[in-house]
């Protein structure tokens, strides 16, 4: 076996985008920034960056003009595209001037993002997590499917990979990402043997030199185990995961019992959530200058034992598929 592994490997998620590999780095909430995005984009893959990371849409903006400065690979817009987003028309305006080749979409109905970036000659991918909402999609255009499985680190899915991807691919007929629990190549070729053609990953990126979150971030996600991953909506309203710190277990003795009925109550639950989601987002200022622990990443920290280049990243997943599958091949 030499050390150097594949340089490429193609499926019909790397034509459709022209990268060398089938990862995306998924967007990440107080995490990706334009370090991560061009870093991705020098590796031969592209990453997501969510406008909602940026303090208002002029900084947003600039932020795409530093991108196109310092690479020209590829990269993606996420938008959330619910009605809590009220910045949505002036980010999806913004993202079309700087000639974003790609979009993610999140939450709600993509329907106008996905007719407004197609005419631009841009390519969508919806996150999904129910089969529904994979057939809503399609039908609203969707190029591709991030299927966002249990186990996924950010507000993760409720349908395990092994379900939920097999189950996108034979009945919706669109290209399928696996977003969720893939952090090397074992898990990357597990997923194209489910039909997927790639992966999104987030977890395995946040620990990477050139992800902006916290060094405590870094290295709570290499220490962890499964054990140390929890799911709770007490922090956002949204259920999420997260890493157990002393910090989170604070956080959630915290919510007092009024909210949760509150967040229970069909009157009052969207409303409930959107004020909590706004209390989060301050709260995540204090995350990202280092002051607070309240991390989020998936079951698959317990994989990540370093923080590494991105490009190192790439090439070892690449490597280690290459193996895997020999390996399956020859019944080793
Ligand atoms: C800290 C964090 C924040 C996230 N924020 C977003 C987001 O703003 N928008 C989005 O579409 N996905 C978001 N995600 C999901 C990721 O893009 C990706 O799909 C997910 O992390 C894949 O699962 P993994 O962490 O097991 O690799 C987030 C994930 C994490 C860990």
């Amino acid at each position: 076996m030499s050390s150097r592994g594949p340089s490429k490997l193609e499926t019909p998620l790397t034509r459709m985008f022209g990268v060398r590999a089938p990862i995306l780095v998924g967007p990440m909430t107080a995490v990706s920034e334009v370090s991560l995005v061009v870093a991705a984009a020098e590796a031969g893959i592209f990453a997501g960056l969510p406008p909602h990371n940026f303090r208002d849409v002029a900084a947003f903006r600039a932020a795409l003009r530093e991108i196109r400065a310092r690479t020209r690979g590829p990269f993606a817009v996420n938008l959330i595209v619910n009605r809590a987003n009220v910045l949505l028309s002036r980010q999806l305006e913004a993202a079309l001037e700087a000639e974003t080749p790609i979009f993610v979409t999140s939450l709600g109905d993509p329907s106008d993002v996905i007719r407004r970036a197609h005419a631009a000659g841009a390519k969508v991918v919806c996150d999904v997590s129910t089969l529904e909402h994979g057939l809503r999609v399609k039908d609203a255009g969707a190029d591709a499917l991030n299927a966002v499985v249990a186990g996924a680190g950010g507000h993760a899915g409720h349908v395990s990979a092994f379900a939920l991807v097999p189950s996108l691919v034979d009945r919706v007929g669109l290209p399928v990402v696996c977003a969720g629990g893939v952090v090397d190549g074992r898990g990357l070729a597990a997923a194209l043997a489910l039909g997927a053609a790639g992966v999104q990953m987030g977890t395995r990126f946040i620990a990477s030199a050139e992800c902006a979150a916290p060094q405590g971030w870094k290295d709570a996600i290499v220490s962890a185990t499964t054990d140390d991953v929890v799911l709770t909506e007490r922090l956002s309203g949204v259920m999420g995961s997260y890493l157990k710190t002393p910090d989170l277990e604070r956080q959630m003795r915290a919510m007092p019992a009024p909210v949760r009925a509150l967040l229970r109550h069909p009157r009052t639950k969207s409303t409930t959530r959107k004020l909590m989601l706004l209390i989060a987002s301050r709260r995540m200022d204090a995350v990202r200058r280092g002051e607070r622990a309240l991390y989020s990443a998936g079951q698959s920290s317990d994989m990540v034992h370093d923080v590494a280049p991105v490009a190192e990243i790439v090439d070892r997943i690449l490597r280690e598929y290459r193996d895997v599958v020999g390996d399956l091949a020859s019944g080793a």
